[in-house]
């Protein structure tokens, strides 16, 4: 483990295999960041398990025992203070984040949705693109903001819609774009790569080493 390594908190209510793809991408090396703790307002979530098999702490907090989502948040900003948490990732995390959340992490929230922002925010994105018709979908990786899915956007990636498509099929071949670019995002953002200007997000291009040279046009 290196010491520079960028402090993850993964905040989840479902199953977790973005969670998973983020693990793997970690260990595979890929990604400079270690993720320091896993929290979920779900007791039977299976992302916990997940988390318990890396060894990570796999926190539930229980939503039910705060009245409001005020009083639930200032307990995360809690958690993820105490286990130096520098960038908070949605993984499936199905509530809906107060300021005290935002204030706390100023974009440095980001989130997953099944959808090509600006087009079907919201729940159920995949059903949302299937009634209107649409041609293409995919999935896009964004900070948050104070809006439902309106942060700046930093990956997006393309999948075809088929026509035989069911909500299934089509949330099967987003979720394998998923996996692949939310450790992209984490990545770029562990390289500091990631500016905010305005709506959008400029991504600092790979700066070569120094010593090494490169050739136009390429080999
Ligand atoms: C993903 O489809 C993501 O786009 C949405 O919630 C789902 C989480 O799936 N925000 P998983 O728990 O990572 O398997």
């Amino acid at each position: 483990m290196r010491g520079n390594d960028l402090n993850i908190g993964v905040l989840v209510s479902g199953s977790g295999t973005n969670l998973q793809a983020i693990i793997d991408s970690i260990e595979a090396g890929c990604v400079k960041a270690r993720i320091v703790c896993v929290i979920s307002n779900k007791a039977d979530a299976y992302a916990l398990e997940r988390a318990k098999q890396h060894k990570i702490p796999a926190i539930f907090i229980d939503h039910r025992d705060y009245n409001t989502r005020e009083a639930y948040d200032r307990v995360l900003v809690e958690k993820l203070t105490e286990h130096g948490v520098e960038l908070v990732v949605l993984a499936g995390y199905m509530r809906i984040i107060t300021d005290t959340l935002l204030d706390a992490y100023p974009m440095r929230i980001m989130n997953i949705h099944p959808a090509l922002l600006p087009a079907f925010p919201g729940l159920h994105a995949q059903r949302q693109a299937l009634q209107h018709g649409v041609k293409i979908s995919g999935c896009t990786v964004h900070f948050v903001d104070a809006g439902t899915d309106t942060g700046p956007i930093i990956v997006q990636a393309a999948v075809p819609v088929m026509d035989d498509d069911t909500e299934e099929t089509l949330s099967s071949r987003i979720q394998k774009e998923e996996h692949r670019v939310y450790p992209l995002a984490i990545h770029l953002y562990a390289e500091g790569r990631l500016r905010v200007e305005g709506r959008g997000v400029i991504v600092t291009p790979h700066i070569a080493h120094p010593e090494v040279s490169f050739q136009n046009p390429p080999a």
